[in-house]
């Protein structure tokens, strides 16, 4: 079992990594110079986590002592959310002032531009949703190709995108780059079947977010959504003396997709990465994609009338 993903620029990304969402300030710091100490060699940032500085610090801190060297490591990072170009406008520089401590990022995500640019991470509008953007995300792609033109990204992709939109961008007629990556919420409630088989037959690789279920999400989800407390992956994840945890890491890692479950507490940075010494059979996999419970946590209801809003009903 390949522990990396071969992306269509034939760069090897980890297919195992940190995530960084919610992990606050200096305990960003600690868990990332913890994690790259037992192993981790995949970082995902984003400028919206309001940590990539700490992580930065940490990074730079492990550089110094020898401990990696930048090659070793590979960062994803995503710039504003409402697109790339807000990044590079003067009020608003987004990325730029974190080049400096993230320094070139392997892999650039462009999020659906769903919200206006401006100063505030979530401008609510009076109508109680997001005050959307009109910004068109064809253009954005581009933008995203001249930083890799200029050496900024090595490789640039896509969140959240669905088949339509990813159908959009691969016909665009002067296409320069087409996405590496495209990084979708993945777990056992919502596995994703279809849109994970077409990203990989178009060459697009997927990342998995919130693969743990995401238990520390601040916004309501159902009352029965426990996806470590599941009673069929806690009696699969018994049968390999495991944890729940590494079984549905280890589900993704099965099926060709990298992984991020993010963590601040270290024993569970190192058990999430002990995922590599055993394998689910094809019956438990085929348990595993045949729950009926379906649900997606990341729905963001906020922009629920936007243009691109990317989520259909259906949950696959
Ligand atoms: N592109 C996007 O739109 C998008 C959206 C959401 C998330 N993401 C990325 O995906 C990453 C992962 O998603 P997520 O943070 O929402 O959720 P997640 O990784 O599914 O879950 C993280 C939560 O699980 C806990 N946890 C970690 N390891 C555990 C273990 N072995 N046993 C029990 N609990 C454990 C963590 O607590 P401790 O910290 O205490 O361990 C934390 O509360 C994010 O951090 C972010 O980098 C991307």
């Amino acid at each position: 079992m390949a522990t990396y993903v071969e992306l269509n620029t034939k760069a090897k990304m980890p297919i195992l990594g940190l995530g960084t969402w919610q992990s606050r300030l200096e305990k960003a710091k600690d868990a990332v110079k913890f994690a790259i100490d037992v192993g981790y060699r995949l970082l995902d940032c984003a400028y919206m986590y309001q940590n990539e500085s700490e992580i930065g610090d940490a990074i730079q801190e492990k550089i110094k002592e020898g401990a990696v060297t930048r090659e070793d490591l590979f960062i994803i990072t995503s710039p504003d959310p409402s697109g790339i170009w807000c990044c590079w406008s003067k009020s608003n520089p987004g990325l730029l002032p974190h080049q400096s401590s993230v320094l070139v990022c392997q892999l650039l995500l462009q999020h659906l531009c769903l919200r206006v640019a401006g100063e505030e991470l979530f401008p609510i509008g009076e109508n109680g949703m997001m005050i959307p953007s009109d910004t068109d995300f064809l253009e954005t792609w581009e933008a995203m190709e001249d930083l890799v033109d200029a050496g900024l990204v090595k490789a640039i992709g896509i969140a959240n995108f669905n088949t339509n939109q990813i159908e959009q961008l691969l016909s665009k007629p002067d296409l320069k780059y087409k996405p590496a990556n495209n990084q979708i919420e993945s777990h056992p409630y919502l596995p994703q079947e279809e849109l994970i088989k077409y990203c990989q037959s178009k060459g697009i690789s997927v990342t998995a977010y919130c693969p743990l279920g995401s238990p520390q999400w601040p916004w309501p989800k159902p009352e029965d959504f426990s996806l470590l407390d599941d009673p069929q992956i806690k009696e699969i994840a018994a049968k390999h003396k495991k944890t729940s945890a590494q079984v549905v890491i280890r589900f993704q890692v099965q099926r060709n997709v990298s992984v991020i479950p993010k963590s601040v507490t270290p024993h569970h940075i190192e058990e999430n990465l002990k995922v590599f010494d055993f394998e689910l059979t094809e019956k438990e996999m085929k348990t595993i994609l045949s729950f009926k419970k379906r649900h997606r946590i990341s729905s963001i209801t906020l922009c629920k009338n936007h243009k691109d809003y990317p989520f259909p009903e259906e949950l696959d």
